[in-house]
């Protein structure tokens, strides 16, 4: 029998009314893994989800919280190991609440995420997709092109602490070092605290949004009030020896320091140049992202002749590549500032067969101008809430192909039932690999009409 110690194996505070009692077996056995990325194990027809614990090992728990119907712990010992358990490459994993699967094999990662997305699909939605295709993944360290970091001063002795919120709480942790940082987002991340440590007080500086574009950053704070001249000026400095631009956000507007920073990237395969602001949305993992546009437009199958309506379009990720070849695409964005944004990239790459228009997609558009006008595919990549409205009011345009790019498989699965319900059928299916070290899964599917 193997023995190791988890990663988690550290004295937990039950959060539920009584600790592990004696009904509870000492030892349990982990059956599988949720889609948030804990252990199942079953104990006399009760579920209990373990945190830290991966399929096919026997752990010891602690258990935090109980319920009607299920339980939820956390592994403190791993008693027979799991051939696919890793050695967690971050030295904050225990206290982080980023990543939850950096104890296990990457690769496997994947092949989990697929299963349990699929299985969502099957048992949620009631529907199976005709073809598996594989999946889009990228490195699986250093991968992160955005990020936000949580600033605090520390009440006893003005200390710094700069990080991500802890494993199941709202309180920051100290993070000096992330491996899923992209470098130059790191070397902020370990330079903010020495500076800060100097400064006499940041109280007024609440978090740094960090984002990356192929050739700059910007480094913006959220602050309650203007620093002093000399903390802006040294915060200034670190941000441009890493090749960021400073800016500072007060809420109700934000500015660059000094001079603004040319943020983009292109989209390799279509040669399309992509700009952004500080704030926007961007696709996190720049290599997915790349792979997941061509991916889309070979499964759309595009032609000359093809009429696009792409919703959720953010700053024209896809509309802009889509209509190198379209004859024409509508992108609906419920941003105003994205809206202008991809306006601006539209004119940047002559591509005068986009239009952009802002709407809330949740509301009934059936009399929006745009809407009226025919489309014979579709793309939609809403957020985590999906976008059962409007596919509701889709089924007019009777599109031959509805390509959902989804990071929500349950909302996923729900969506797709009304697709199918509008008579098409799940064609083509891929996970991507978004997020690794994380239980967060993107998909990619293909509806067809039937
Ligand atoms: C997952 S992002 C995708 C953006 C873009 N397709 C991309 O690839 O970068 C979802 C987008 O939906 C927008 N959004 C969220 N809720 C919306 C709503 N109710 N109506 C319209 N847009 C919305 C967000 O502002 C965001 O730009």
């Amino acid at each position: 029998m193997k023995k190791s110690k988890s990663l988690f194996a550290r004295p937990i505070k039950s959060k539920s009314r009584s600790n592990k009692s004696f009904e509870y077996p000492e030892l349990l056995n982990i059956e599988g893994m949720s889609h948030e990325g804990r252990g199942i194990a079953k104990h006399e027809g009760k579920t209990i989800f373990v945190a830290g614990a991966l399929p096919d090992e026997q752990v010891k728990y602690q258990v935090e919280t109980k319920h009607r119907r299920f339980d939820e712990a956390t592994c403190i010992e791993v008693i027979k190991a799991s051939p696919d358990r890793t050695d967690p490459k971050c030295k904050h994993y225990d206290q982080c609440g980023g990543c939850d699967l950096q104890h296990y094999d990457h690769n496997v990662q994947i092949t989990t995420k697929e299963k349990l997305v699929l299985d969502q699909l099957s048992r949620l939605g009631k529907f199976s997709p005709k073809t598996i295709e594989r999946a889009i993944t990228s490195p699986s360290w250093q991968y992160r092109r955005s990020c936000r970091l949580g600033i605090n001063q520390l009440k006893r002795d003005g200390s710094p602490i700069v990080g991500f919120r802890r494993r199941g709480s709202n309180k920051l942790t100290s993070i000096t070092d992330c491996p899923v940082l992209a470098e130059p987002l790191n070397k902020v991340l370990k330079g903010l605290p020495p500076l800060l440590e100097s400064a006499e007080s940041f109280k007024e500086i609440t978090h740094a949004e960090l984002s990356l574009g192929d050739h700059e950053g910007a480094m913006t704070l959220r602050v309650k009030k203007q620093p002093s001249k000399e903390l802006c000026e040294q915060l200034n400095t670190l941000a441009t020896n890493l090749g960021f631009k400073l800016y500072l956000d007060f809420g109700d507007h934000s500015e660059a320091f000094e001079e603004e920073a040319t943020l983009g990237y292109t989209h390799q395969t279509s040669g399309t140049q992509i700009r952004f602001q500080p704030g926007d949305f961007i696709q996190v993992n720049a290599s997915v992202n790349q792979q997941m546009i061509d991916r889309a437009i070979e499964w759309l199958e595009l032609t000359e002749s093809d009429r696009v309506l792409d919703l959720f379009s953010g700053i024209g990720n896809f509309t802009l590549p889509i209509a190198t070849t379209a004859a024409s695409v509508v992108g609906v964005e419920g941003v105003e500032d994205m809206v202008e944004r991809s306006r601006e990239n539209a004119e940047l790459n002559q591509l005068p067969n986009c239009s952009f228009y802002r709407a809330d997609l949740s509301k009934d558009l059936t009399a929006m101008p745009w809407y009226k006008q025919g489309f014979n595919k579709i793309l939609l990549d809403p957020p985590r809430t999906g976008a059962l409205e409007i596919i509701q009011q889709l089924e007019q345009h009777k599109a031959e192909y509805i390509l959902y790019v989804s990071c929500n498989p349950a909302a996923l699965a729900r969506d797709g039932a009304e697709l199918i319900r509008q008579g098409y059928t799940a064609e083509r299916f891929c996970v991507m690999d978004m997020f690794p070290q994380t239980s967060h899964v993107e998909s990619l599917i293909l509806f067809r009409k039937a």
